[in-house]
């Protein structure tokens, strides 16, 4: 074995960090809004980061790191660029997971459901909300299409600047989705890989929970 592949396998954590005996109750939302509340006070750099993973028309699968923007009436929301591939891979197939990482509290969240568009007034007041060199920038960028050169996306930010003197509108293809979760899974790291993981499936209005093998 090489060095490399050596020390990748003596890689070793131990977790030690904490445990979800019984006392993670029958609401996912609950949980979610506690463990992210403990993430974002604790030492996590960037509680709200999160894989979303999309699968395109032919079923193949592709993932990125977004960030949430609001947990609103039991959606997870977040904003990006509708022309994007994440865009058009949530036109062709609107199901997605979400994936939060947090190492530091030994933590993982699994969220999968079904993605839609959230409505233009949520998007217009989260847009009107950013920076003005973020609004300018989802003008200029024309998000997963191919630039020549970083020139011509200067050049594209420069030329909105003259256009745009005041108020920057929203573009109409930026703007938020929300994924409805059908499921979440809880996991938190334990000794000897004995992991807790707890497993909330959607029945309806209510949920089912239970416990799985780690
Ligand atoms: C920490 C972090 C946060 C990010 N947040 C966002 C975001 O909220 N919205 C977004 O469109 N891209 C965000 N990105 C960039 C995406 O990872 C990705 O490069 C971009 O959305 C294009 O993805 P796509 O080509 O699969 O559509 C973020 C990247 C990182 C590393």
């Amino acid at each position: 074995m090489n060095d490399f592949l050596k020390k990748m396998r003596d890689d070793h954590h131990e977790f030690d960090r904490g445990q979800l005996e019984d006392q993670y109750g029958k609401n996912p939302y609950e949980l979610f809004q506690q463990w992210y509340d403990e993430a974002q006070h604790g030492e996590v750099l960037e509680a709200n980061a999160f894989a979303l993973a999309t699968v395109n028309s032919e079923g193949l699968p592709s993932s990125r790191i977004l960030y949430l923007k609001e947990l609103d009436q039991e959606e997870f929301v977040f904003y990006t660029n509708y022309q994007s591939r994440k865009g058009e891979e949530l036109a062709a197939n609107s199901q997605a997971s979400m994936l939060f990482f947090w190492p530091e509290l030994q933590r993982q969240i699994r969220i999968e459901g079904k993605v839609t568009r959230v409505a233009d007034s949520l998007s217009d007041a989260y847009f009107a909300s950013r920076p003005r060199g973020s609004q300018i920038g989802a003008w200029a960028s024309q998000q997963s299409q191919l630039l020549t050169s970083r020139q011509e996306l200067e050049d594209r930010i420069a030329e909105l600047e003259k256009q745009y003197t005041g108020e920057v509108p929203r573009p109409p293809h930026w703007g938020g989705y929300a994924l409805s979760p059908e499921s979440l899974e809880f996991w938190q790291g334990r000794a000897s890989r004995l992991h807790d993981r707890i497993y909330f499936e959607r029945k309806g209005s209510s949920w089912d929970v239970c416990r799985l093998n780690p």
